[in-house]
């Protein structure tokens, strides 16, 4: 009796002890990865993704605190390297790698003089390709690798920038800002901000739909003397600067020299437009749209929308309505163009009292009718649309997927547009493909029912064969198609 019960004691104790010590080091790594996140990271530094991590997973922080670099965990189980603002938790930078890695342990982030991103199956996704000795975030967000001097810096994010210029950054004709879903960007030209759209993957850098020309009230741009730069200053404005501190052009944004108290930023939107913000220590207010009639964004209805200015969004088919915001079904995917033989299938849709948002900055050829410019679109498969105006003449030729035109109450001004024909082909297809899954699995069934047979009778007799036999269904095996999982199952 006292035996047993001195080990039921010991056991429990055990158990207690176990789980004290399970709950303490929770809490310890809790608390410790609050606190303790480094403000430099030197040669030798490594972190793989914590799965029990939702959201981010800080790395680096700057001397304030306010900035933090780390895995931040997107489509549930991928990663992306990136700044972020922390009491927003609003995404400042991110690394461009082609492709996102996965959450989970072989991806890996180390510095070894590069801070670089891999996992085993890809290698190297991104890298600095420096040789720094270690990493900082200044306090305005930037993400710099120096040497140890403290003064040569090899590599900083600011020169990289995503979708999000921030105060004092400079912005060049060498850098480019993309929108976080891809189609829009930001550059630079000679003496101008131009805002670009790519709805066809093939064009570069696609239409432009905004240029914003210096207007040189205070400097003029002079030629030969070097490319424009642009800075979202403290004082609340867009300044393009040449050389000097003189701006050749200055957009005030609505807080123009208010003393607000955070800090400001731009950023591309998913929509196209440009805005600024400045953070109140509570949340981000917008002091700055570039394009503020949400009928002039270069899609604001998406594909094949018709924007009707004061009223909101309805299609260019007008025998269809928006279906959860779309006019066009996914299936259609529209992109791309219709020159291939299977893809040359389209139905037209015609559109009168349209117009294009942007059709200053489009090129245009100057017809005699709309037939005509119906007729130049018709025979060449990479237009997938015209708009005419039969006042001017002017005849748009479109190469690249309709996007939203805006409604006028000129019934001269007319559209021509192609409409791919993916949906009933996409359903046949899907029909033959089930059809032939269903053919290819009763096959292998039947087949694995005959081998299954062959075997027994083998096995019967001929007891080394077994060994071999399990070889021969490996590479069935090995498929891991839910049919010969259950041929598995069967064996069993
Ligand atoms: C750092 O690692 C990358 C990837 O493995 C490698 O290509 C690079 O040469 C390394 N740099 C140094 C300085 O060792
Ligand atoms: C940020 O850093 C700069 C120098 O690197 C310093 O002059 C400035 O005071 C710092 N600002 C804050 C808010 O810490
Ligand atoms: C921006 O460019 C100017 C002029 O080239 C330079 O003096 C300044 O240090 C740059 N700022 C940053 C944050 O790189
Ligand atoms: C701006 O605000 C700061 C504190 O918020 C204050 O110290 C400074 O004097 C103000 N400047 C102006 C020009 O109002
Ligand atoms: C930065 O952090 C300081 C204190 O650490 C805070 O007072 C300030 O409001 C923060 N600024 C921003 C822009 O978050
Ligand atoms: C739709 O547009 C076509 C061609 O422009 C026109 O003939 C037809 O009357 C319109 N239907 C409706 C319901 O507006
Ligand atoms: C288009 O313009 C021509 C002359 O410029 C005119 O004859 C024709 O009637 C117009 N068509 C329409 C539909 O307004
Ligand atoms: C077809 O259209 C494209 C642009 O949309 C143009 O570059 C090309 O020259 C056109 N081809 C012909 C034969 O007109």
């Amino acid at each position: 009796m006292d035996t047993l019960g001195l080990h039921f004691n010991s056991v429990s104790r055990i158990l207690l002890l176990t789980i004290f010590s399970v709950l303490c080091i929770n809490t310890w790594w809790s608390s410790a990865e609050a606190s303790t996140v480094p403000q430099e990271l030197l040669r030798g530094f490594k972190a793989t993704p914590n799965p029990s991590i939702s959201s981010f997973q800080p790395l680096l922080s700057d001397s304030t605190g306010n900035y933090s670099l780390g895995f931040l965990r997107v489509n549930k189980n991928q990663i992306n390297l990136a700044v972020l603002h922390i009491q927003s938790s609003e995404q400042l930078w991110s690394a461009r790698t082609a492709r996102l890695p996965r959450w989970a342990d072989p991806t890996q982030l180390f510095f070894n003089g590069s801070l670089v991103l891999s996992d085993p199956h890809t290698g190297v996704l991104w890298s600095t390709h420096t040789d720094g000795d270690r990493v900082l975030l200044s306090n305005s967000s930037n993400l710099q690798i120096q040497k140890v001097d403290g003064v040569t810096v090899e590599w900083q994010s600011f020169d990289f920038p995503t979708d999000t210029l921030v105060e004092n950054q400079n912005f060049t004709s060498a850098m480019t800002l993309v929108s976080s879903n891809g189609p829009y960007s930001m550059r630079l030209g000679s003496d101008f901000i131009g805002l670009y759209a790519k709805f066809n993957p093939s064009t570069d850098p696609g239409q432009i739909y905004l240029k914003h020309k210096a207007l040189e009230a205070k400097a003029a741009v002079v030629k030969g003397q070097g490319p424009i730069r642009v800075i979202l200053t403290s004082d609340g404005y867009l300044g393009m600067f040449q050389t000097g501190s003189t701006p050749v052009d200055v957009q005030s944004f609505n807080s123009f020299q208010q003393n607000v108290s955070g800090i400001r930023r731009v950023r591309i939107e998913p929509d196209g437009n440009l805005k600024g913000y400045f953070w109140t220590g509570l949340s981000w207010i917008v002091d700055y749209q570039a394009i503020s009639d949400p009928c002039e964004l270069p899609s604001s209805c998406g594909p094949y929308g018709l924007c009707q200015p004061g009223k909101g969004c309805s299609c260019l088919d007008n025998r269809t309505e928006p279906i959860s915001g779309r006019c066009v079904s996914p299936e259609n995917h529209i992109s791309g163009d219709l020159c291939s033989a299977y893809d040359n299938k389209y139905k037209v849709l015609r559109r009168s009292g349209v117009e294009l948002p942007y059709k200053e900055l489009m090129g245009y050829r100057k017809m005699e009718s709309i037939k005509q410019c119906e007729t130049a679109c018709e025979m060449n498969c990479t237009c997938w649309g015209a708009v005419y105006s039969n006042s001017s003449g002017f005849c748009y030729i479109l190469d690249y997927p309709m996007q939203t035109l805006v409604a006028v109450g000129d019934e001269t001004k007319m559209g021509y547009f192609k409409l791919r024909e993916g949906v009933g082909k996409k359903k046949v297809n899907a029909w033959l493909g089930l059809g032939f899954g269903l053919l290819f699995g009763a096959i292998l069934i039947l087949g694995g029912v005959v081998g299954l047979g062959w075997y027994r009778l083998r096995n019967r007799g001929v007891k080394g064969y077994v060994e071999e036999e399990g070889i021969g269904v490996g590479p069935y095996k090995d498929l891991g198609a839910a049919s010969f999982r259950s041929i598995e199952l069967c064996e069993k």
